[in-house]
Order: C-alpha cells, then structure tokens, then sequence
C-alpha cells in the first residue's frame, strides 16, 4: 500500500505522474503516454483546461453530439449534447423528427425561485425571534448591497427572507430561508455569498438587541448555504396530437400504441423499480444539455429526484393521458442553470454550445432542456412498449463491441450489414470477427 502523501497539490504534473506511476501502475510507460495524448497540443487551452480544477493531468474526453430538428415553441433548435450512452442522441433524434410533423413541443416556465438558507438554533421565546427577524429584515438585506449590486441592475436579487420554524423536527433548529432572483445565471457563488453576509450580519444585530435577554442572544449559526432543491424553479413541456396522428409504430395501430404507452407511464407512477429507471431515461436526454451548456448536471440530478418523491413517493416525472382522442405527454421539473457566470464564459466548447442554442437566456435553456427530457423520455418508452430497448441500443453499441475486440476498418464497415438481422452481443461479435469472409 503507498504511503500517505503530503502536499500532493503542490507538486508539478510531472512528479504527480511519476507519483502515480510508481505508486499504482508499476511504473508504466503508457500511462504518461496515455495522458499526453489527450493533451490539448494548444498550451493556452490546456491552461484554461487545467485551471477549471485542482490536480488536472490531462483532459477526459466524451462525445460531443448534436440532435436537430428540435421544434420548441415554434423555433427550430439544433442541440449539443454531451453523452457517453451509445443511443441517447440516435433516440433523441428519432424523437425530435417524430414530433416536428406533429407541433413540436411546448414548454413554459412555471416559476424561477432559487433559495438558500442560514440554518441556526435558538433556546429562546419564539415570539421573540419572529418580532426580531421582522425588524432586521430590511437591515439584512441591506448588508448585501455590495454583493447584489450588480445582479439587481439586471432585474435579479434578494426577493425576501422567511424565518422558519422548524424545531419540532429537529431541537431548536430554525432557518432564515431566502428567495433569490439569479436572473440569467445559475447564481451558487452569489446566493452563498449574500448568505454568508447575511449571517454576519445576523449574528451582529443580534448582540446589539435590546428585547432579546442574553440567553437569546446565544443563537447558533450551524451554517449558510444554498438550496440544490429548487422546487419554485419549474418548467414544464408537452408535446401532444390527435391519437391517429400517432401513424402504425411498429406494426401497433395509434389506439393499441398509445393505450400500452400510457400503462407504461401509469406503472411508473405507482412502482419506485421503474420509476426510477423511466427518470434515468428521462435524465440521459437532460444531463447531456445540462453538461454541454456548462451546467451542474449534479445539482440538476439532485433537485430532479427530490422533486420525483414530492408527495413521499417516489414517482415517474412525465405524464400520459389520452382524452378525446388527444395523445399526450408532459414533463415537470426544477431546473436551476444558467447561461452566464460559471464555465459558460470560459469553456470553448461550451460557449460554442451556448451559440449553437442562439444564446438562450436561463429560461429558454429550462425549456430547451426540459423538452429533451421529454423526448428522450418518449423515445425509450416508446421502443420499450414496441421493438424493446436492446435491438436499438446494440446496434449503436455494435461499434463500440468491434473497437474493443480489435476489429479493423473494413470488418466494421462489413459488421453493419452482417448484423442488419442477428443478435449483437460480444460473443456474436467475436464470432463475426473470426470469420475468414468478412476480415
Ligand atoms: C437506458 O439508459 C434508459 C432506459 O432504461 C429508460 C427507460 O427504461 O425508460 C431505456
């Protein structure tokens, strides 16, 4: 086992490779080679690269895709995705062209509230504390007018500070909970920092109060941090048409199609097992925006599945109902991002996406990012309820089966025909590739 190493940080790419290299790898020539090869041969976007994090050795590549065809309210949009899952952009696709003959998708933002939170203890009268929080509000907010200065010139800010009770849940624990309006930009780094002041602050008035006793005065700030549950930052899309608008998908008539999609649906409201699962499918198509516009795909996750258990149950996202002949489906979720601050002005391959979507403000990238939810939802239940999942996928995943299998140019360029009709899994494949015809 290597020893614990001190100041690792500190030392230069060079000796964290050697590091790494004699302490895991057996001193292995590949892996530098491995690791300068993914380099970016321009020093000055490797230094942008490597200054997103700390200890960066080289860059971790993933598909840079695009999906087009994307009707969203009436505008056509071509969208970047970053994703590793071999079908999610082919299914995607699929989707889009699928609901561009039928309207496209509408989708509208709901509300755009983020919060954060001072969480505290406090031993004292609650009436107290309510009349306290309710004479120092203003002054609080007022602490922070350096910091919201320029957030409340773009229309944004602190919209208001709710004390909440919560000590029947927990001994003498209560929030200041604050509503933020972050405007164009995701806004972690501005609410954490007007809750950081806004504490300072708090802590401050409180000492110099003249109707708290001194055993109220004794209030303890645990800590002040934004929310990743976003519940008020809602957004919804739908595509809907008339049900024999739907066409025969795959031998199924629109009536026995839609009927076995919407169970597929129903199931997903009452069965955490395929709940969750439905939302990854769902997720596949969010994550690969989120990522490539330079968002917290960790954050958009964390909100998403919390909003899926809102009434105590885990539950499917997306909605199915067919009435009076109408088929549709319709998605709901917070979703926090941003289209300035963070990566999205310094990654060149985000800013690139960003101009790819026209330059979306927050809410239209809500949109756009919903309705591919939505669509990469519709694709997988859609195969699940027809073809099944796997002929789809193995076929996108065949290439990937031939790479690591060695196979050569021209055998993957005979795979694709040979396969057109038979099982594709790796056994298959290697059989394929022992086949004297087709090397
Ligand atoms: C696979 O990545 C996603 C699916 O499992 C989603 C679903 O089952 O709805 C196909």
């Amino acid at each position: 086992m290597p020893e614990k190493i001190i100041g690792f940080s500190k030392l230069s790419r060079e000796d964290k490779i050697a590091w790494i290299s004699s302490n895991f790898l057996n001193e292995s020539s590949e892996f530098k080679n491995i690791l300068n090869e993914y380099l970016n041969t321009d020093n000055e976007v490797q230094a942008l690269h490597n200054s997103f994090s700390e200890n960066s050795i080289s860059n971790f590549y993933l598909p840079y895709s695009v999906s087009p065809n994307f009707l969203i309210n009436n505008k056509n949009y071509c969208i970047p995705l970053v994703s590793e899952e071999s079908s999610v952009v082919a299914a995607l696709s699929n989707s889009s062209k699928f609901w561009f003959e039928r309207g496209g998708f509408k989708s509208k933002i709901i509300n755009k509230i983020k919060t954060g939170q001072i969480h505290f203890k406090y031993k004292g009268r609650k009436e107290s504390l309510v009349k306290f929080i309710n004479d120092i509000k203003l002054d609080l907010i007022k602490s922070t007018d350096l910091i919201t200065k320029n957030m409340r010139i773009r229309g944004g800010g602190i919209e208001e500070i709710k004390l909440i009770d919560k000590s029947n849940d927990l001994d003498f624990y209560f929030q200041l909970s604050v509503n933020f309006n972050t405007v164009d930009s995701m806004g972690a780094n501005f609410i954490n920092s007007c809750l950081e002041q806004i504490s300072i602050t708090f802590e401050k008035l409180i000492s110099k109060s003249d109707y708290l006793n001194e055993s109220e005065k004794q209030i303890n700030i645990i800590m002040s941090i934004l929310s990743n549950y976003t519940p008020d930052c809602l957004v919804e899309t739908s595509v809907e048409c008339d049900l024999d608008k739907l066409g025969n998908i795959h031998g199924l008539s629109p009536h026995e199609f839609s009927s076995k999609f919407k169970d597929a649906f129903d199931i997903a409201q009452i069965d955490t097992s395929r709940a969750v699962t439905h939302n990854k499918g769902i997720m596949n198509g969010i994550d690969a925006v989120v990522i490539s516009t330079g968002n917290d795909f960790r954050a958009v996750e964390a909100a998403v599945h919390a909003f899926a258990s809102l009434d105590g149950n885990y539950k499917g996202l997306s909605q199915c109902s067919i009435i009076d002949n109408k088929f549709k489906i319709s998605l709901k979720i917070p979703v926090s991002v941003g289209t300035v601050g963070g990566i999205t002005d310094l990654h060149p391959m985000v800013k690139l996406s960003h101009r790819i979507l026209g330059n979306p403000s927050s809410s239209d990238l809500m949109k756009i990012i919903c309705s591919v939810g939505l669509a990469q939802n519709f694709s997988a239940v859609k195969s699940l309820v027809t073809s099944g999942i796997q002929k789809g996928h193995m076929k996108m995943h065949l290439i990937n089966l031939l790479m690591k299998n060695n196979a050569s140019k021209i055998q993957i360029e005979n795979a694709k025909e040979y396969f057109k009709n038979k099982e594709i899994n790796n056994q298959s494949v290697i059989e394929f590739l022992n086949l004297k015809d087709f090397k």
